[in-house]
């Protein structure tokens, strides 16, 4: 469906509040070890526990990645000169934003968000369109697992991905994902990935377990999520909030912990989950990469690395990437 009459359109082709959005879930809790899609945690108030994440002395992903972006915006944006943004898990769309000034800055006006999230895309849709009057603004709500189609083709077009958001696809399902980009690319087209690079325990592991606790907040979000959207009765307090570097994987774990036996039911699917005291139940994979380990991963996706861009602490990577041949 596609409406306007605000200053921006709004396309929707995945709707989270149907139970086709949560298929999955039943898949997942019945599976052992239990486990959840990251995308979940999303509502509003998720969307909203992220952006305080991002600002969180812990979180370096966003600074590192804004810093990236203060400093190459104009030069990517020069080089690759397209006619238009596209981006996926768009969010709040702010560093965008400096993504947005320098494609401003060659004459192009034309950004396409994409987020499962619809409040964060209207939020973003209406900061953006306030504070660039030129600026065509189109967000589609729909998740990465369906199709990409919607996707608009005409015109030369910089897809992007930003703040490792390409981290919570593990190896396969994330080389089949890339794939799926790399489809959607013609020879001018380009994509732009964020990528937070592998680095000491300890920096890591404080970035997923912030003294604040806000990253806490944001884990057990989805499971108010899931009693709201499918009539359940999760008790919050509950579960504790687990994460920890697996070195060997590359990547953060986040789990949900009961801290005594659970017996709930999802009533809107009918279905009912026990948890032991002590069980875990995955709730994100957020992967860190190598530039080798990058580059591997675009190869099998038919994608190739054109320019490798860090943060003077070389904790995070833009990645500019073109169809490979
Ligand atoms: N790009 C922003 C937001 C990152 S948070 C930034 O760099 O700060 C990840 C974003 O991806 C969220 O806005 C979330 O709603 C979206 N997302 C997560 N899983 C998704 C899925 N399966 N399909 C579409 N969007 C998804
Ligand atoms: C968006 N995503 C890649 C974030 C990350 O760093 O994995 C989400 C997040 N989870 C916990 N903190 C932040």
């Amino acid at each position: 469906m596609s409406t306007t009459g605000r200053s921006f359109t709004v396309t929707r082709v995945a709707d989270p509040s149907t139970e086709a959005h949560f298929e999955d879930v039943i898949k997942g809790l019945a599976s052992t070890p239990k486990e959840l899609s990251p995308k979940y945690f999303y509502d509003a108030r998720g969307s909203a526990l992220f952006e305080r994440i991002t600002a969180l002395p812990e979180y370096y992903l966003t600074r590192a990645e804004t810093e990236i972006l203060e400093r190459e915006a104009d030069a990517i944006l020069e080089h690759v000169r397209p006619d238009k943004l596209i981006e996926l898990g768009s969010g709040s769309s702010r560093k965008t934003e400096l993504l947005i000034r320098a494609m401003e800055h060659t004459g192009a006006n034309r950004y396409v968000a994409l987020d499962v999230s619809e409040d964060a895309l209207c939020e973003a849709a209406e900061r953006l369109t306030e504070r660039h009057p030129e600026l065509d603004v189109g967000v589609v709500v729909a998740d990465f697992d369906g199709s990409l189609d919607v996707i608009e083709r005409h015109g030369r077009r910089l897809v992007l991905l930003l703040g490792s958001t390409i981290g919570n696809f593990p190896p396969g399902p994330r080389e089949e994902f890339l794939t799926r980009i790399g489809a959607l690319l013609k020879d001018d087209d380009r994509f732009l990935l964020g990528v937070d690079l592998v680095k000491d325990r300890a920096t890591l592991e404080a970035a997923y377990d912030d003294a604040a606790g806000v990253t806490a907040e944001f884990n057990k979000n989805v499971l108010r999520v899931l009693n709201r959207e499918l009539d359940g009765n999760l008790p919050l307090d509950a579960f504790e909030h687990v994460a920890f570097y697996d070195a060997e994987n590359a990547w953060i774990e986040m789990r949900l912990r009961a801290t005594r036996t659970v017996d709930a039911r999802l009533r809107g699917i009918d279905l009912a989950l026990h948890f032991e005291a002590g069980e875990e139940m995955r709730t994100e994979l957020s992967c860190k990469f190598t530039r080798e380990s990058v580059e591997r991963s675009l190869a099998v996706a038919g994608l190739a690395l054109e320019r490798w861009i860090e943060d003077a602490g070389g904790r995070f990577a833009l990645v500019l990437a073109r169809r490979a041949g």
